[in-house]
């Protein structure tokens, strides 16, 4: 199954509503610019990748309705302004841009949604590349070890075929380590205030028949001092020219534990997340969600009903990043669709030399 995906000539996108996993796979579709720029906002759509491949659709959605130059300045506007950190928005838009822009009204629409899907099939060739390079990684962790006790990983966040249209990042060396017979074993950071790692992450490597424990945030210091973490894979939502990697907040605090004890770091992350523009990491964009996401947790009832529940006094105030940013000095490589380099700009640059 993948995370989108166009039906008929294109005038409807079929997502999955990830706000409802893991109690209920519930399939929305997506018919307006509103429509497409509304799932991202409310993160029915997340992970940097799936939200630039949804972006590019809603561009699509939007020439359905109105192919103008003017209709198509205010999507690419409309949906820039939907999220700031994850880059791979911004990127999608550009891409659609440029194909779009020299073409008359009447072509837009069709030639949009071929170029978001092959955005698309892209991101999914460069999640599978990025399984295939990072696997060795997790594979020599094992003999390191023994080879006679499962590898141990941690991961943060939810970095897998759902932040992305297939395979994933993060996961995606995980998936392919675990396919080629590799035995291991996940720390699933639950990842609040929106749990992406309890919900997303534990159902898909439950999915996948990948073993895997879920932990509360601030476990994990404590699992790596007692030996119990061979290596953490991670995500990203931007990574500098220079290498500094933004994900979801609470991975710097991970990267700072994993280099006191000696615990390898990865980023695992395709070219689209790389904002060559910026090289020091301080420069990113961080959002700030609503406070709600703090105050309240919501679940699922054992009747199946939907809840929310206050979880702080209703008079103190809140605050919400929803990222941070791990420096490149913390970490041990970043590991992309063309290789694994080390996370510098000359690291990068060796990858994609004609960025130089
Ligand atoms: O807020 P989210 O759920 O969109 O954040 C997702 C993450 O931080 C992921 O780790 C990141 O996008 C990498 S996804 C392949």
């Amino acid at each position: 199954m993948r995370t989108i995906w166009p039906v008929g000539d294109g005038t409807r996108v079929g997502v999955i509503d990830q706000t409802r996993l893991p109690h209920e796979l519930v399939f929305g579709g997506l018919v307006t610019l509103e429509d497409a720029a509304t799932a991202i906002r409310t993160m029915q759509v997340r992970g940097a990748p799936l939200i630039g491949v949804t972006a590019a659709y809603g561009v699509a959605l939007a020439m359905a309705e109105d192919a103008s130059d003017q209709s198509l300045e205010h999507a690419i506007a409309y949906l820039s302004a939907t999220r700031p950190t994850a880059v791979n928005l911004r990127w999608a838009l550009a891409e659609m841009t440029r194909i779009l822009r020299p073409l008359e009204p009447e072509n837009r629409f069709s030639a949009a949604v071929a170029h978001a899907g092959e955005i698309a099939e892209a991101d999914v060739a460069s999640s599978r590349a990025i399984g295939d390079h990072g696997a060795p990684l997790i594979a020599a962790a094992w003999r390191r070890k023994g080879g006679d006790k499962p590898v141990e990983v941690l991961t943060h966040c939810n970095a897998g075929w759902l932040a992305a249209v297939d395979w994933g990042t993060a996961l995606a060396p995980i998936y392919r380590a675990y396919d080629d017979g590799v035995p291991i074993h996940v720390w699933v950071d639950e990842t609040r205030p929106r749990n992406q790692g309890a919900a997303l992450t534990a159902w898909e490597l439950g999915q996948h028949g990948v073993a895997h424990t879920v932990i509360v945030d601030n476990a994990g210091g404590h699992l790596m001092r007692s030996g119990m973490v061979d290596l953490c894979i991670v995500g990203s939502d931007r990574t500098t020219a220079g290498g500094d990697v933004a994900n979801k907040i609470g991975t710097y605090l991970k990267a700072l534990a994993a280099h006191d004890n000696d615990i390898p770091f990865y980023a695992a992350l395709p070219s689209s997340t790389i904002d060559w523009e910026i090289v020091d990491g301080a420069a990113i964009p961080i959002e700030r969600r609503d406070g709600r996401e703090v105050t309240h947790v919501e679940g699922w009832t054992e009747s199946g009903e939907r809840v929310a529940v206050r979880i702080t006094p209703k008079a103190s105030p809140v605050e919400n990043y929803a990222f941070d940013v791990t420096p490149a000095r913390l970490i041990t490589a970043l590991i992309t669709e063309r290789g694994v380099c080390a996370a510098s700009r000359e690291g990068l640059l060796a990858l994609f030399p004609e960025r130089r």
